[in-house]
């Protein structure tokens, strides 16, 4: 799955620019990301739903450059930190482009983003109404989008499930927070509520649970008028958009998603007599994971007494969505062809526990040794941006491939950087 393709004799290129070559240049484990993939799917999405507003989640991979092809592709950004903020005001991203996200927002998040002037702050709960209508300075009024639970539960994990009761995000229609949040919104003068916003959750590869929250959102826009004669012109589904990451999965048919949602979008309002709202859509992983691998080197392989581990110079500190989530990865020998046969193995990383695996049963050719060069497909949304520095591994480089060829975009993280924040004695 994603950008990558191989040759018969085991040349791999991610946008015509071989691994082999990456892996000589910038060392491994490295991230590298096909800057022309990213924005392709940027243009797919606004293609598939014409008018609507696509704020990529910069939480699934933001550095300053991904934020200016975003701002080069007219995107708008979904940001939840007051770095991912600051990192897309750094590239001069259009600040009401920025759609600014949390459950926990601080003070100093709220205060952030209210001066570098979001175009919407997303409120999920009822205690940030008024610190926040506080922070807004005179004669201004900040936009607003009030986060619902739609109780519809989607997702590949547990962990990655936020659409049903039993999570923290959002505000239970149920137990009457949502309606208390709207009438308090609205109370406020200082804030302007253009719409609800729901997300149901992650790595969801179907269209139904879409169409059953734009079903319960029309539904809480419609009582919002009832209730207060006011028409929300906007409503953000979030996002959560499934990609493939083995070899014959599919990922979320973005055309058919924008199908789907429009024909619900357009029944349910008529039946509510409201006017269609502006759709906001938030993908994040959609955007950056098919578009992104990570390139490692092989130091041993092991023939353990039930299996052979396959460990390789990264880890679960460049990604722990296996240790996290038991996601799969499809993993590939990189540089020269083997005939050797393949048969399953563990790939696991450098790291002192035994959770640190990367890829169960991962089919590898049988002469694999130290020295080859692997590469794993599909890394580019949550890899880089959930990386930690355990063990006090440096975090490994990002190379954007593009027409230009292979250039760095993050270097890779060095002791001097770990030790930075170390004051000593
Ligand atoms: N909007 C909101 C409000 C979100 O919370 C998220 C993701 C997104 C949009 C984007 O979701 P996406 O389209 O990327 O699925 N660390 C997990 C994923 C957590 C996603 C959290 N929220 C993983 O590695 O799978």
């Amino acid at each position: 799955p994603g950008s990558v393709e191989f040759g018969a004799r085991g040349e791999v290129t991610v946008a015509g620019v071989s691994l082999v070559e990456i892996a000589a240049r910038f060392g491994t484990p490295s991230y590298v990301i096909d800057e022309a993939d990213v924005r392709r799917r940027c243009r797919e999405y606004k293609a598939a739903l014409p008018g609507a507003e696509i704020a990529y989640a910069a939480k699934a991979f933001l550095c300053r450059a991904m934020a200016s092809w975003m701002r080069a592709e007219r995107m708008s950004i979904d940001v939840c930190s007051a770095g991912e903020l600051a990192v897309a005001r750094s590239v001069g991203f259009p600040a009401e482009r920025i759609i600014f996200h949390g459950n926990a927002k601080t003070p100093r998040e709220l205060t952030a983003a209210v001066n570098e002037g979001v175009g919407r702050i997303v409120v999920d709960n009822l205690a940030e109404i008024s610190r926040l209508a506080a922070l807004v300075p005179a004669g201004r009024r900040q936009k607003v989008l009030v986060r619902v639970i739609p109780d519809v539960g989607a997702g590949a994990h547990a962990a990655l499930r936020t659409g049903g009761e039993d999570q923290q995000f959002g505000l239970s229609i149920a137990t009457g927070a949502a309606g208390e949040a709207v009438a308090r919104v609205l109370d406020q003068p200082s804030l302007e509520l253009t719409g609800l916003h729901c997300h149901l959750g992650s790595q969801i590869r179907a269209p139904e649970p879409y169409e059953t929250a734009v079903r319960v959102m029309v539904e809480q826009t419609a009582r919002v008028r009832e209730r207060h004669g006011v028409l929300l012109p906007e409503l953000d589904l979030g996002g959560g958009h499934g990609i493939a990451y083995l070899p014959g999965e599919h990922g979320l048919d973005v055309a058919e998603f924008g199908r789907r949602i429009d024909r619900a979008l357009r029944e349910r309002c008529a039946a509510r007599g409201l006017p269609v709202p502006r759709l906001i859509v938030e993908p994040g992983r959609a955007i950056s994971g098919p578009a992104g691998v990570t390139l490692y080197r092989v130091i041993s392989v092991k023939r353990g007494l039930t299996r052979t581990y396959v460990a390789v110079d990264g880890g679960m500190s460049d990604n722990p969505r296996h240790s996290l989530y038991g996601a799969p990865y499809e993993v590939r020998l990189v540089g020269r062809a083997s005939n050797a046969g393949t048969r399953p193995v563990h790939v696991v990383g450098h790291h002192c526990e035994a959770g640190d695996v990367l890829a169960e049963d991962a089919p590898l050719p049988a002469d694999v040794h130290p020295g080859d060069v692997i590469v794993m497909a599909a890394t580019g949304a949550y890899h880089h941006s959930m990386a930690s520095t355990y063990n006090l591994t440096g975090r490994p480089p990002v190379v954007a491939v593009g027409e230009g060829g292979a250039r760095l975009v993050v270097r890779r993280e060095g002791a001097e950087d770990l030790m930075r924040r170390d004051v000593g004695l």
